[in-house]
């Protein structure tokens, strides 16, 4: 949540550097936008609220090496040009911007105020500029200064600052992600690689913890409380600047979805030595957990019925956010997987924290190589699903599904099997994801857009789909939407149902599909508008969507039409997909 990115080196148009890549960087808040500049000894700054895509960053000075800039997701504060980032104290000298919570910054303002100092804004981070200052009487040393306030500060954050009279970058991490991108012409330091690929793609990882301090020649990590010294390696990292960019798409959601085809081919493709080690530590653990959140807790859902199905294992699913109340049942032989495309979900990252406090092992899926996830974990699988930029996650959640299903299949020695199943289901996806097929489904979308509800129900592995497709529908399209498992209809969502409610049922070719064509049946009985997602029609349906029939790999192939239809609802309602309302792509605040 939130986005920062700095600049500081040999290049002279820092500022615009930093606006132009933060624009990267806007699926992760797009509230309001800031920029300051070191123009020789001044901080000239520049912000305001809407959107940083909106800028033309050819206004920013040109002589300029050092800036900071700062798209937002509000947290503390509401839209407004004053709790914009960057944030300076009173005489303009400390610039800083900041991701995350500074969570006692009720006390620290509190005390700050009976100081004399008057606040501008009702954001958490204005007290980090008035900290830095009050540290700096006792210390000339900017990053001394930024360490010690930093040791005032309870929270996760990222923070990027300067001090006008130094030609110094200093960045801290507790829990908000910071990478740094080394350049020939200086260092780019940033939320998410996006930001600065265009310069470079080598990179170094702040870890939590740590410090860092960069006159754009020469960088030193630090550790945040000792200041002793955290020697680092460089990384190159593989994926490149197109697909990074929506290329021919008017959208990244629809990009991501058409991508399918090839980012679940690649989740599949996976060292099969590592797979099988896994899989061992699976079977041999006792009590394995599987977390996520969101659309990432959908996949673990799915999991639970593939793993109860293909391997015959039970594992206990639960939201990354309320594992907090299970801990007592870890132990130091028990296993958490933990599901994340962004690799940075504070909900994740402190499941995963309560579980290593416990001697349990951890197992990372994630889409980010070098997050705090991957790098935390005992074990990661990469689903290698490229960059999804696109708030809405499409691919990542098959490249779950599809890594998840591997590791099910391997436990009972069908890794072969499994990739198979999985790489025919890709060349069904390839052939059903046609332009036919696409328009089929924006006609329905087209008819349907002003459906105040939405319904939709699964069985077995469509249950969780069904709860998936509620959530893709409603962040894009802001149609209220829900869904059920098929047979609690009659325990109580039957009594929404209305004349032509639309209602979505989603089948596979399997010992459940009797069931839910009966629920179906059901709702057309009640007046609803039936559409199924299916394999072979239905005279239970009133509009049918054909999908392959993919057996085990069903849910993967059924969510697809779904992302489509939620895609195209969103676009006929006039809303931007890539950026709904209210979300950001990486919820790195609890
Ligand atoms: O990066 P993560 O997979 O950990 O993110 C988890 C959720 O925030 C994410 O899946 C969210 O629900 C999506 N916006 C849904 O499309």
């Amino acid at each position: 949540m939130c986005g920062i990115f700095g600049y500081v080196g040999a290049k002279n148009n820092a500022g615009q550097l930093v606006v132009k890549g933060l624009k990267n960087l806007e699926y992760r808040g797009y509230d309001s936008w800031g920029v300051a500049c070191k123009v020789g000894e001044t901080a000239v700054v520049e912000k305001d609220i809407g959107k940083i895509s909106s800028v033309d960053e050819s206004q920013f000075s040109e002589e300029c090496g050092m800036a900071i800039a700062h798209t937002r997701w509000a947290t503390h504060g509401g839209v407004t040009p004053a709790n914009a980032h960057p944030h300076l104290n009173a005489s303009g000298t400390i610039a800083v911007v900041h991701n995350g919570i500074i969570e006692n910054y009720q006390t620290l303002r509190d005390d700050l105020k009976t100081k004399g100092y008057a606040f501008k804004s009702e954001t958490d981070t204005e007290v980090i500029p008035y900290m830095i200052e009050e540290e700096m009487k006792a210390t000339d040393d900017f990053a001394s200064a930024v360490r010690n306030a930093c040791s005032k500060f309870d929270g996760r954050y990222g923070i990027l600052a300067f001090h006008t009279e130094s030609n110094t970058l200093v960045a801290t991490r507790t829990g908000s992600p910071l990478i740094v991108g080394v350049g020939e012409e200086g260092y780019f330091i940033a939320s998410d690689i996006p930001a600065f690929m265009e310069h470079t793609k080598v990179v170094q990882y702040l870890d939590d913890g740590e410090m860092l301090v960069t006159d754009g020649k020469s960088i030193l990590f630090t550790d945040l409380e000792t200041g002793q010294e955290h020697p680092k390696r460089e990384i190159e990292i593989t994926w490149s600047v197109e697909q990074a960019q929506k290329g021919e798409y008017a959208h990244f959601m629809l990009k991501e979805i058409m991508e399918q085809k090839d980012s679940i081919a690649r989740a599949v493709n996976q060292d099969e030595q590592q797979i099988q080690v896994i899989a061992d530590a699976i079977k041999n653990a006792r009590g394995t957990f599987i977390i996520g959140c969101g659309t990432a807790h959908k996949a673990c859902m799915a999991a639970e019925y593939f793993f109860s199905v293909v391997a015959e294992k039970h594992i206990n699913v639960t939201s990354a956010g309320e594992f907090k109340v299970h801990h007592h049942f870890l132990k130091p032989e028990s296993l958490l997987i933990v599901v994340s495309q962004s690799g940075e979900t504070a909900d994740s990252l402190e499941a995963m924290k309560i579980a290593r406090g416990k001697g349990a092992k951890v197992l990372a899926i994630t889409n980010a190589e070098g997050s705090t996830i991957d790098r935390e974990a005992d074990y990661t699988l990469l689903i290698n699903a490229g960059p999804e930029r696109a708030v809405a996650s499409t691919k990542a959640l098959t490249g779950q599904m599809a890594v998840l299903m591997l590791i099910a299949h391997t436990m009972v020695d069908k890794l072969h099997e499994g990739k198979t199943l999985l790489l025919e289901t890709v060349s069904m996806i390839n052939d059903m994801l046609n332009p036919r097929y696409v328009e089929h489904i924006e006609s329905l979308a087209e008819e349907i857009q002003n459906t105040e509800d939405l319904y939709i129900i699964g069985k077995s592995w469509n249950y969780p789909m069904a709860l998936e497709s509620a959530i893709k529908i409603q962040e894009v399209s802001y149609i209220h939407a829900e869904g059920f498992a098929a047979s609690e209809l009659k325990h109580g969502p039957l009594a929404l149902i209305e004349e032509r409610t639309p209602c979505i049922a989603l089948l596979g070719n399997d010992e459940v599909t009797p069931d839910i064509i009966s629920n179906t049946i059901e709702l057309k009985a009640r007046g609803a508008r039936t559409i199924g997602i299916a394999p072979e029609n239905n005279e239970a349906f009133d509009e049918w969507i054909k999908v392959p029939d993919a057996g085990a790999a069903q849910a993967i192939v059924n969510i697809i039409p779904i992302q489509v239809f939620a895609y195209f609802l969103a676009v006929k309602r006039g809303m931007d997909p890539d950026m709904p309302r209210n979300l950001a792509k990486s919820v790195t605040v609890k």
